[in-house]
């Protein structure tokens, strides 16, 4: 969890963002795929119907208007006709059609294992018509098949024998199985059958640009996301972060940062600008009051002495030069508590939290090499880090 949470924002963001997005490609490619794939299957079906109604109307049409014309010219036979007008019907397509019987007359016209299988249920109550998507060792097949039921006019031909036109009886001998259907009973079936690939090869194209599509979709959203993400938000946060950093560094409250808007990003700048502008009049401020007390404690008639509470001497004037004998500079830095005869006892003091608000003392002060009695006042000023010291010392007499 706090690895993805030290993660930049671009990256949590656009991680979050694209994940989102592949999810509903994904999702929405799945659903789309099927919905083509169902419209496909709908497509295959309505076309299988209408050819094999063509050919049932066809046979019925031919069965009940041919009497002994195929006896001159079998291409007249019902089936044969049927068979080239199917042919005829499919030549521009993938679909394959015949029509097939158990009890078949025509070699041709014998059923395949899938047609065996169907017209063996087709025996008893016969569907309106069946389909499947029958996979035959690696290549898929869309199936369709319809049955046909004999009627009057068919028994004319498959009947029985001694009904049947000379050019039938002549064809096929007395107890051929082709002969003998009822009114009613399935004689056969038309048979559609379309390789699911070439099916595919229309819905393969579509959904591939579909894909195409809505990839650049989503390539252009994350982009452009992407682009205001980064210009809006990261880079003046970056910009924002790195500048705290070099005023921290520097100090100088002097420094501004452009403001571009005034969204929640501009008002962000907005504040820090006004941050730094207080800041660096408070700065202002408190040097020139440090020059205020620097130059009044200069003129003062008492030697006046700073410091911290480890002894350390951050201001001294001319007077405390003069009594502490060493220059300023060398004062700066010095330990207070080294000048003075009881300045162990009063760093104990000091560093054990005793902090006197105002506390006047006589101290000994060791100059070279002779010690100078003087009267020292010791105020505490808390600053809100360390509490300063400031020891103003008057000369009493020299012992
Ligand atoms: C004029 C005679 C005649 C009539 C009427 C006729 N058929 Fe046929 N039928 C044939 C002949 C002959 C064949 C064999 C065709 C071939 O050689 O391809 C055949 C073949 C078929 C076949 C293909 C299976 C096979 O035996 O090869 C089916 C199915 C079929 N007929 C159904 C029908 C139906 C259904 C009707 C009524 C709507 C009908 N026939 C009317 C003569 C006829």
């Amino acid at each position: 969890m706090s690895r993805l949470s030290d993660l930049p924002l671009r990256i949590k963001f656009f991680g979050l963002m694209s994940l989102l997005l592949l999810v509903l490609l994904v999702v929405t490619g799945i659903f789309t795929y099927q919905r083509q794939q169902s419209l496909i299957v709908q497509f295959a079906i309505d076309n299988a119907r209408t050819f094999a109604k063509e050919l049932v109307e066809t046979r019925e049409y031919m069965s009940s208007v041919v009497k002994d014309e195929p006896e001159h010219n079998y291409n007249l036979v019902p089936q044969v006709v049927a068979t080239q007008v199917a042919r005829l019907v499919t030549q521009n397509s993938k679909f394959y059609v015949r029509q097939v019987s158990l009890r078949y007359r025509n070699p041709q016209n014998s059923p395949d294992p899938y047609e065996k299988a169907q017209l063996e249920k087709f025996r008893h109550n016969p569907p309106r018509e069946v389909y499947d998507i029958v996979d035959t060792g690696g290549s898929e097949l869309f199936r369709y098949m319809q049955p046909m039921l004999a009627t009057a006019s068919c028994l004319n031909c498959h009947g029985p024998f001694e009904t049947a036109p000379d050019f039938v009886k002549e064809r096929f001998p007395p107890g051929h199985y082709s002969y003998n259907y009822h009114i009613g009973e399935v004689i056969g079936a038309v048979s559609v059958t379309i390789p699911l690939k070439d099916l595919y090869a229309q819905l393969g194209v579509n959904f591939a640009l579909d894909m195409a599509a809505r990839t650049a979709i989503f390539l252009i959203v994350v982009t452009v996301m992407a682009l205001i993400m980064s210009r809006e938000i990261v880079a003046p946060v970056r910009m924002l972060s790195e500048t705290i950093t070099r005023v921290t560094r520097t100090g100088d409250f002097s420094e501004k940062l452009p403001r571009r808007s005034n969204d929640e990003i501009g008002k962000l700048i907005g504040a820090f600008n006004e941050m730094m502008d207080e800041l660096s009049r408070r700065t202002v401020q408190s040097h020139e009051s440090e020059e205020r007390y620097r130059k009044f404690i200069e003129v003062a008639a008492s030697a006046i002495v700073t410091f911290l509470k480890d002894g350390r001497i951050v201001i001294a004037n001319h007077k405390a030069e003069t009594l502490l004998g060493r220059s300023r500079q060398d004062l700066l830095g010095d330990n207070i508590f080294d000048y003075l005869e009881g300045g162990p006892a009063l760093k104990e003091k000091l560093a054990g939290g005793q902090i006197p608000a105002e506390a006047t003392s006589i101290q000994r002060v060791i100059k070279l090499g002779r010690a100078i009695e003087v009267e020292m006042v010791l105020t505490a000023s808390q600053t809100d880090r360390d509490p300063m010291f400031t020891a103003i010392f008057r000369e009493h007499a020299e012992v």
